[in-house]
């Protein structure tokens, strides 16, 4: 967004659904075909793991990834604020830092990377704290002074914005007083955060015309809505997304605030809502059952 407001062109690519939402590289080189007459690009951004996907990628796709970047000359933006918030069986977060540094020479040395973080995300989840910091790699000596300067020049996050992000990277350790409160406290939020996982695939997936990937990490479920034409139809002759038209009614009728797949960008002719599972178990299955509810209405209305 930051950059399409700087007036930098967006090629958008797509991730593959089917496959839990995995990036495949042929999805970039078709990207960037697409766009070869419209623009330079110059940078790729990358989620991981992904919101709204809740996608976290394996080492070799990390490594195609940054090889990829490497043969087309992009900085790698990669947007890691999710890095505490994994839980999927079997997934692991790694950093791209991590892997560009075990690729070796000379892409180690010449792919230029910036790693994000942030204390509004994974556990600390506290947006109204502001604090995050940029890693900048490999990046040309002249940039990186230019960086730095304009980093300098901006105001610096409040006290206590950089108290929660020294907390962040810098947690309680075994011994310190305040280690079993917050052992406890991130347990808490990964057994919640599983269990309506769980719950939502489960109750998503009975639902007819909904289909949901289950998450591996990150705080969102992007179930895909198989809109009846009807439905599409009439959305389209309000000039409304489908999507965001299904979203405003499910707030407006049942009181669940969800995001529209339009939102994020989706394939064409798909459809999907956001929701997040970060919230007490009460609330989700409330909010389940009234999407459960609306939505059935919605396909008798539509179909
Ligand atoms: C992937 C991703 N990156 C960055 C942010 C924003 O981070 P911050 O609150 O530090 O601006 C969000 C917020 O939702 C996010 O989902």
């Amino acid at each position: 967004m930051a950059l399409t407001g700087l007036g930098g062109v967006n090629i958008p690519y797509y991730l593959e659904e089917e496959q839990g939402w995995a990036l495949q590289v042929e999805g970039l080189h078709r990207a960037l075909k697409d766009f070869k007459d419209v623009c330079n690009p110059v940078a790729l951004y990358v989620i991981n793991p992904g919101n709204p996907t809740g996608h976290v990628q394996s080492k070799k796709t990390i490594e195609e990834v940054i090889r990829f970047a490497a043969e087309k000359r992009l900085v790698l933006l990669v947007d890691e604020v999710y890095q505490d918030c994994v839980f999927g069986k079997g997934s692991e977060f790694v950093s791209y830092r991590k892997v560009l540094s075990e690729i070796g020479p000379p892409l180690s040395q010449n792919v230029e990377l910036a790693s994000f973080h942030s204390v509004s995300k994974g556990f600390m989840g506290e947006c109204g704290l502001r604090g995050g910091y940029v890693e900048l790699v490999n990046l040309d000596p002249e940039v990186m002074s230019y960086a730095y300067t304009m980093f300098s020049a901006d105001s610096c996050p409040t006290v206590t914005g950089q108290l929660a992000l020294d907390l962040m990277v810098n947690p309680p350790r075994q011994g310190d007083p305040s280690y079993p409160v917050y052992v406890q406290e991130i347990q808490t939020i990964k057994t919640l955060i599983v269990q309506n996982m769980s719950r939502c695939l489960e109750v998503l997936n009975s639902m007819p015309d909904i289909s949901c990937q289950p998450m591996m990490g990150g705080v969102f479920i992007f179930p895909r809505l198989h809109l009846p034409q009807k439905a599409i139809n009439k959305a389209n002759a309000l000039g409304i997304q489908a999507d965001l038209w299904y979203c405003n009614m499910l707030l407006e009728e049942a009181g669940v605030c969800v995001g529209p797949g339009c939102e994020f960008g989706q394939e064409e002719g798909t459809h999907h809502i956001r929701l997040c599972v970060l919230t007490p178990v009460d609330t989700m299955e409330e909010a389940l059952q009234r999407l459960k509810n609306f939505h059935l209405h919605f396909l008798q209305e539509f179909s």
